[in-house]
């Protein structure tokens, strides 16, 4: 009831202008009696995957909580675990606005956000501060003015630095919105990509005393064969999980709609069975070696639950947590409970 007062007033803002009112909202009162407007009491559901134990399998999407400031405020909302980020190296801006646009006829968002962030040391130094016991996965990437050949040292860079924070790493190679991103998904590139991240994870652990598991996310716009080559590099370098799926460049189902022209990375209903595709192609190639954590198009407990038919065995929400609100964490939770 009251998120959807509360969406009737941000939808009539500009997207980024409502997301960052949202965001400052739930920061200023995440650990304060005024979380009673959004705060649940969510059922335990409780989820093993990459050695970690989750509370309930749903999670909030890397990119809503980009710095890391509303950890507290999500996880009272019930959410199993919230993934921060995508941080990268150095602060840097992101593209001109605007850059994101609501779709809402498709229950859809277009965003070319293009990693805006105020940097790993921001991120750290926000973590330190959590005081909830949060699931937080950190998304990692790179600078955009870093050439896609030396992408692999921000990476690095950033996974060095979260490391002692997160319970787990998901490294970001599927954005369509930073240059040539992507192309870090194929061949040569993924394998040494994938390989350094591994023995670094092995001296951080040794480091650290404690195992950090490492989680790659694609895009959902990939062919078989190349969904089967990325399954195969993460199955070669004993990586800890896939997370799929990002926005798509495609824009099967928004035609003719307000936005749908916008250059950028679609997510929300439109995506939901694309997505869910690509989870089963993988499945079936990881056969069970690899957990997948399944994202992209959630709009109800059904598609959850679709995902987890396909082999994932987490799933995230963005787009359909803004046109659904705190109520789709509950409705997945129970209907997982149920199942
Ligand atoms: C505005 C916006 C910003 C996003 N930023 C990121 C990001 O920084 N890193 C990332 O890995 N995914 C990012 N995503 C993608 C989501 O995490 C998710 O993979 C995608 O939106 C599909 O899920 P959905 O259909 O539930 O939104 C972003 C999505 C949106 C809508």
């Amino acid at each position: 009831m009251f998120y959807k007062i509360a969406q009737k007033f941000m939808f009539q803002m500009d997207p980024e202008l409502a997301h960052n009112f949202a965001i400052g909202s739930l920061k200023s009162t995440g650990n304060s009696p005024l979380n009673c407007f959004y705060a649940q009491n969510i059922k335990p559901a409780p989820v093993t995957i990459m050695g970690l134990t989750f509370p309930n399998p749903v999670g909030l999407a890397a990119g809503m909580d980009k710095e890391g400031e509303c950890i507290d405020a999500f996880h009272a909302m019930g959410f199993g675990h919230i993934e921060v980020g995508t941080v990268t190296p150095r602060p840097q801006p992101g593209n001109d606005k605007p850059r994101c646009f609501r779709l809402k006829p498709a229950k859809a968002i277009i965003n070319r956000m293009g990693f805006n962030n105020k940097g790993v040391d921001n991120l750290v130094a926000n973590l330190k501060a959590v005081k909830s016991n949060a699931m937080v996965g950190v998304n990692i990437g790179k600078n955009k003015d870093t050439p896609v050949e030396q992408g692999k040292d921000d990476y690095l860079i950033c996974m060095d630095k979260v490391y002692p924070y997160a319970a787990y790493i998901a490294v970001n190679i599927s954005s369509p919105n930073t240059p040539g991103l992507r192309s870090l998904q194929y061949g040569d590139l993924l394998d040494d990509l994938l390989g350094s991240l591994k023995q670094k994870q092995k001296e951080l652990a040794e480091k650290h005393g404690k195992y950090v598991p490492i989680a790659l996310k694609i895009a959902p716009d990939l062919s078989s064969e190349e969904i089967e080559k990325i399954a195969d590099a993460l199955i070669r370098s004993e990586f800890d999980a896939a997370i799929a799926t990002n926005t798509t460049l495609t824009r099967d189902g928004v035609s003719g709609l307000l936005n749908a022209n916008e250059a950028g990375g679609l997510s929300g209903k439109p995506l939901n069975s694309l997505s869910t595709v690509v989870i089963k192609q993988l499945a079936d190639c990881l056969k069970g070696q690899i957990p997948i954590i399944g994202v992209g198009g959630i709009n109800c407990a059904e598609d959850a639950l679709d995902k987890l038919d396909a082999g994932a065995e987490m799933v995230q929400i963005y787009s359909g947590f803004i046109y659904q609100g705190p109520k789709l964490i509950k409705d997945i939770v129970e209907a997982y409970r149920i199942k």
